[in-house]
């Protein structure tokens, strides 16, 4: 996606060989008009699916997901990373593992916005080691919801997630795919090459 990879390459800091900081758009200040691009061209690239539920993570997963979800007019679950004073009992759960943060979270839906009727596309903002999209095929799989597929806005192709997960046959769509952060440079997957 033309538009996502200039603003990466205009505002992105490569913070080292493996971080690439885009609070400027994406994790901390948010370009509506970038986010509607990017839940349009995730709605073409899934428009020969049936989607009833777009499911995502707080926080930074929420807004390409909300834009993909009002451009094919389906509602947003985003999994909570900390029990709320309200959402306690009923929920699916599982555990997710960050080797970037070095902890564990467990995250939660509430079993009232997932069932074995939904087909569910699953978002997030960045693909590293993939241990976000596990959690949430997870709780697809314990609702009994039809997955089908993963959109990312930024996958980080040097880190082992998107291959595992296309072994194992899931389609996973990205809009940015980082071959390399060496050398304080974002260098990007060519269309089609992996
Ligand atoms: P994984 O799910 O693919 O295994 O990723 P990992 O544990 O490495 O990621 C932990 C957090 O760091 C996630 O955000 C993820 O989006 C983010 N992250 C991973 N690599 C990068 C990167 O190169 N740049 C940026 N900016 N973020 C990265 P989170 O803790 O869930 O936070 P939030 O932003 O969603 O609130
Ligand atoms: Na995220
Ligand atoms: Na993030």
């Amino acid at each position: 996606m033309k538009l996502l990879k200039e603003k990466i390459e205009k505002e992105g800091n490569v913070l080292s060989d493996t971080v690439l900081k885009v609070d400027s758009f994406l994790n901390h200040q948010i370009d509506p008009l970038l986010m509607k691009e990017i839940g349009d061209e995730l709605a073409d690239r899934y428009a020969d699916e049936v989607i009833t539920k777009v499911l995502t993570i707080e926080s930074s997963g929420i807004a390409p997901a909300t834009f993909l979800g009002l451009t094919i007019g389906a509602p947003v679950v985003f999994a909570r990373k900390r029990k709320s004073l309200t959402l306690t009992d009923n929920l699916y759960s599982s555990k997710v593992h960050s080797f970037t943060k070095n902890e564990t979270n467990e995250i939660s839906v509430s079993k009232n916005f997932l069932s074995p009727e939904d087909s569910v596309i699953i978002i997030d903002d960045f693909l590293a080691n993939g241990e976000a999209v596990k959690g949430l095929l997870d709780i697809a799989e314990q609702a009994g919801a039809h997955v089908v597929g993963v959109g990312i806005v930024i996958e980080k192709g040097f880190q082992d997630g998107g291959k595992q997960l296309r072994k194992q046959g899931i389609r996973i769509e990205s809009l940015a795919r980082i071959k390399s952060l060496a050398n304080g440079k974002v260098e990007f997957f060519e269309d089609g090459e992996f």
